[in-house]
């Protein structure tokens, strides 16, 4: 009998690029390691396959579930793909990333059921079978995703990514600290990414240049990073955040929460993931940390955490 098998897998966030991603423009996601999506797959003695997601208060049998069911697809998909019949045993699935609030936590949880249930079948998927087949439930999730999320979690690795070209991972010149903020106020990706879409349709050049913008931004930063040069790293996050906000993706609560961290010191902040709601994130020196922290809180952020890109927290 197989033995029982856990994977972990981490979230993400984007530096630079939402939205304009979906229009071929180039952007950059980062593997956010201190926040992960966890699958446990033991065996069980009823016959078929389980999946008890308890953070979504979801219990379901893979083999009944509806095509919608993102967790069923999940393993039906990785069943597929390994030319496996579905094992007796309950999956159990829980994530630290907060849901709809542009961490990746959709993906993560998949390319964690992936593994999981893959490792308990003796088998591994590569990363570029895990990102294809998440791609295909983020579909379920997003509607039109570009790829980024699927990718830079698959992969655990940072990603410059350009829809339908291979991505791209960079070096990293210096470590660098970032502190992401939780709005608490739930956002749909597939309600933002639709909204834009249609705002683009009626203004096509305006969002065209908007775009272009934040392409080039994305550029900028790649090469920031590679160079290690931080400073001017921060300013353009501050600026990719103005564009989204032109945009149209920002709300009152974000501004206003990347406003106070900008004052509070940090070397830049914007929102991150599709916006409306979510998360923002602020680039940090190391000692800047408690004082951006607490001003990010006194803004109204529900929770906090620091993650370093490129190196470990102490
Ligand atoms: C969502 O994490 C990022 C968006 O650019 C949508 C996408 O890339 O699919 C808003």
């Amino acid at each position: 009998m197989a033995e029982t098998v856990e994977r972990t897998v981490p979230g993400k966030i984007i530096l630079c690029g939402e939205h304009s991603v979906v229009y071929g423009r180039p952007a950059i996601a980062v593997p956010v390691s201190d926040l992960r999506a966890r699958a446990r797959i033991e065996p069980a003695a009823l016959p078929g396959l389980r999946i008890v997601a308890r953070d979504v208060q979801q219990t379901v049998s893979v083999h009944d579930a509806p095509p919608h069911n993102a967790l069923a697809q999940a393993a039906r998909l990785t069943l597929e793909r390994l030319e496996a019949a579905a094992p007796s045993a309950t999956l159990t699935v829980q994530s630290a990333l907060p849901i709809a609030a542009g961490l990746g936590s959709g993906a993560a949880v998949t390319v964690a059921i992936a593994r999981a249930l893959s490792a308990f079948l003796g088998a591994e998927l590569s990363a570029d079978e895990l990102s294809a087949l998440t791609y295909e439930v983020e579909k379920i999730h997003h509607g039109t995703p570009s790829g980024i999320d699927n990718t830079v979690i698959a992969w655990e690795k940072p990603v410059y990514f350009v829809t339908d070209h291979p991505p791209e991972t960079f070096a990293i010149g210096a470590a660098f600290d970032l502190l992401i903020a939780n709005s608490g106020i739930a956002s749909s990706t597939r309600a933002v990414v639709s909204d834009v879409r249609h705002r683009w349709l009626a203004n096509p050049e305006f969002y065209d240049v908007l775009f272009d913008c934040v392409g080039a931004i994305a550029r900028a930063a790649r090469s920031a990073i590679e160079h290690g040069a931080i400073p001017a790293l921060g300013t353009l996050l501050n600026e990719n955040h103005e564009l989204l906000a032109r945009m149209g993706v920002s709300i009152p609560q974000l501004d206003h929460m990347v406003r106070a961290a900008r004052q509070a010191g940090a070397l830049g902040a914007k929102l991150t993931g599709s916006g409306q709601g979510g998360n923002v994130i602020a680039l940090i020196e190391p000692e800047q940390q408690a004082a951006v922290a607490a001003a990010l809180q006194a803004a109204g952020a529900v929770k906090v955490w620091h993650t370093r890109i490129g190196g470990t927290c102490d």
